[in-house]
């Protein structure tokens, strides 16, 4: 017996790269699985998404896969791939956000459509197939034919945990946003049984291509940065052998697994009734005690 047998799994963004080694993996322990990603012929990258091909290897390996095209930032689109899902294969029992995309400029260059891209793909992309599978396990759950254990693993980045990197804005707003979503939505799913983590993973994909070879992605690290190492740890967040763990984000980098936490307070100080300008003045040093009132050292 397998963890994931009769599990039904989506994977988003699964044509290639992290998504197509997270659907492997989960199919690997046993789940029928999902392969979405956008339509050939719009794959995004320099690439074609290779969706068709992974459920092929998939069932090459005696497992079940189902193909799904569609934009996962399209509101009706990732309704229909929820519902779609539900009626061919039975269910739903875990939902991997993974589609994602990287548009790099330095703020002053960035164009608009760079900002609402990876923005939309991001955060709507998350956001709205977890809206309609979460009315789905809801509903499952007020009907009593379901007692938990439905998963969502999102997928952050090592640049929306550290505070932001030069010439990704948007990209580091959009992943701490999915921190956020993470967080909120294991809260809110909670009393319908869904957990809901994230992953910030590093890993040698076409997105990371650029990086090949260099201190982030050294070659003689490699077989440790290949997606499979990340899929690893999706496939253990998405199974029952990782509960209770919810609303947690794990930075996957090569064999480093890290839990990182949210936003903390590290210092306070107080005035009479409502801040001046001159009273936070006099007072703001005090904030400082603890860290550098500049730049963080490390970005
Ligand atoms: N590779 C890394 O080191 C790294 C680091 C941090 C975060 N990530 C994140 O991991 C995820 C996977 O990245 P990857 O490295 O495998 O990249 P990738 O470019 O190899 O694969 C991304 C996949 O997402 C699909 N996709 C893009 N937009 C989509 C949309 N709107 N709807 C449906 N599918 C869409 C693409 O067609 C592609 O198949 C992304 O969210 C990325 O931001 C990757």
């Amino acid at each position: 017996m397998k963890t994931l047998d009769g599990k039904v799994a989506i994977v988003t963004g699964a044509g290639r790269g992290l998504g197509r080694s997270e659907a492997l993996e989960l199919a690997r322990l046993g789940a029928r699985v999902v392969v979405s990603d956008l339509p050939v012929a719009s794959g995004a990258g320099t690439e074609p998404s290779g969706a068709d091909q992974v459920a092929e290897e998939i069932r090459a390996l005696g497992g079940e896969a189902l193909v799904h095209y569609g934009d996962v930032s399209d509101w009706d689109s990732a309704e229909v791939l929820i519902a779609r899902t539900v009626e061919e294969l039975g269910g739903l029992d875990i939902l991997v956000n993974n589609a994602g995309i990287s548009r790099p400029a330095m703020s002053f260059n960035m164009t608009e459509q760079d900002w609402d891209d990876v923005v939309r793909v991001h955060l709507k992309g998350t956001f709205a197939p977890t809206r309609f599978a979460a009315a789905y396990w809801r509903e499952q759950a007020k009907a009593g034919s379901r007692l938990g254990g439905a998963t969502v693993v999102n997928t952050s980045s090592p640049n929306g945990l550290n505070g932001g990197t030069p010439g990704h804005v948007n990209y580091s707003v959009a992943k701490t946003g999915i921190n956020t979503i993470t967080t909120a939505l294991a809260r809110e799913l909670a009393p319908y049984g869904v957990r809901c983590n994230a992953v910030a993973p590093l890993a040698y994909t076409s997105m990371t291509e650029s990086l090949w070879g260099t201190e982030i992605l050294p070659s003689t690290r490699r077989p440790e940065l290949e997606p499979a190492n990340v899929a690893a740890v999706v496939g253990w967040l998405a199974s029952p052998d990782s509960d209770p763990v919810t609303a947690k984000v794990l930075a996957v980098v090569g064999s480093k697994c890290v839990l990182w936490n949210s936003w903390a307070p590290v210092e306070e100080i107080h005035t009479d009734g409502a801040w001046t300008f001159d009273q936070i003045a006099e007072s703001a040093p005090a904030l400082f005690k603890q860290v550098d009132a500049g730049l963080p050292l490390e970005l």
